[in-house]
């Protein structure tokens, strides 16, 4: 049979940089190839060309698809039957899906109460076993670690070095977008898995001689879920954007690696900053990201008013290229949306009288 179009995700795209071999199942919904939108507003705000990377248009609705479809293929290769990971909500929905889509069967480790109804949903949609735990990201992390160390289930969380492979595929596309690599990439970070797969994904096209320059990484946390930042474990992690409520991150080390080299810095925004990032992106540039994701924009804005000393967009010139990660889509967490805002409907009766008088008002 002729390869089928859906069967083009980033795999079969950036075949020759993945570690697959022709005796890969490849396990893809057509993930990757997400639109990098030009932000005019944004733009002049920063006098460089700002580009929003829109990993919410994946099919599972953020960018854990692109590792996703590495970490099952490979899972399927090995001949797993089981797959298991611990999530703030995004990588157990992408679990689930390629899960379903390869015959494997999921479990997905989540803190209670702390899972946004959009994600927890496609969870059980696509038949995962879902486990809340009373505890945090951290602890069903541990736990998961402990479920995979005897073999008989395949972790597909970022500790698995697969799932990093697929998520560099992110950089890939922005070089062969823009022709180079931008001078400043900002992205959210949680367990910091991202950041090290778009800084490996960076490298390693840069060496290939796809792209001149390297970007200098900035990464963000939420003000109450900032280990790295702080330099220590947080116990107890709090933040709205819940999908980076995380108090000692998998990818630690990966992250300050990519930090350091690229000479970029990692610093904070608080909820109210993501929050409000989250609105103003919706209302306007027409795109609606979950909070977590409206961290790198809030970042940016962080870095234009009152940066971090090591921050290094000061230094790039005017006319550069920036790239914000936005990892999620907006509909994932409408609960959080909604929230603090007044936002019901006018009534009106079925005519058109009624209607004209609800417009004016
Ligand atoms: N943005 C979103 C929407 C996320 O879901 C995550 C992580 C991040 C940013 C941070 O990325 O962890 O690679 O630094 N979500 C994970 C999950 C933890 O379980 O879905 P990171």
């Amino acid at each position: 049979m002729k390869p089928l179009l859906h069967d083009r995700g980033v795999i079969s795209r950036y075949r020759e940089y993945l570690p697959v071999t022709a005796a890969t199942p490849v396990v893809s919904l057509n993930e990757g190839s997400t639109p990098l939108i030009h932000s005019p507003l944004l733009s002049e705000r920063a006098e460089r060309n700002v580009f929003l990377k829109y990993e919410g248009l994946n099919p599972t609705g953020s960018f854990k698809d692109r590792g996703m479809t590495m970490a099952m293929s490979k899972a399927a290769e090995s001949g797993a039957t089981t797959v298991v990971c611990a999530s703030t909500g995004n990588t157990s929905a992408a679990a689930a899906a390629y899960a379903a889509r390869a015959g494997l069967k999921c479990a997905v480790i989540l803190p209670s109460g702390k899972i946004s109804m959009g994600k927890l949903v496609q969870a059980f949609v696509y038949g995962a076993t879902v486990v809340a735990i009373r505890g945090n990201f951290d602890d069903a992390l541990r736990l998961v670690r402990e479920l995979g160390s005897d073999g008989s289930v395949a972790v597909v969380n970022s500790i698995n070095p697969f799932r990093i492979e697929g998520q560099k595929t992110a950089s890939f596309e922005i070089i062969d977008e823009l022709g180079d690599a931008p001078e400043v990439h900002i992205l959210p970070v949680g367990n910091a898995g991202n950041i090290t797969a778009y800084w490996k994904g960076y490298r390693e096209f840069h060496a290939a001689g796809k792209a001149t320059r390297l970007p200098h990484m900035i990464g963000f946390q939420a003000a109450g879920s900032a280990p790295i930042f702080h330099d220590r474990v947080i116990l107890e992690p709090e933040t709205a954007a819940s999908a980076i409520r995380i108090g000692n991150p998998a990818s630690w080390q990966g992250a300050t690696v990519a930090i350091s080299e690229s000479r970029g810095c990692i610093d904070i925004v608080t909820d109210e900053e993501i929050l409000e990032a989250q609105a103003w992106l919706a209302h306007n540039e027409g795109i609606f990201v979950e909070p977590a994701s409206a961290a790198s924009v809030a970042g940016l804005f962080k870095c234009l008013a009152s940066p971090a000393p090591a921050c290094p967009l000061s230094s790039v010139p005017a006319g550069a290229n920036i790239v914000c990660t936005v990892t999620g889509h907006g509909l994932k967490d409408s609960d959080t949306a909604m929230r603090g805002r007044n936002y019901a409907p006018i009534e009106a009766e079925a005519d058109i009288s009624s209607v004209r008088r609800a417009l004016q008002a």
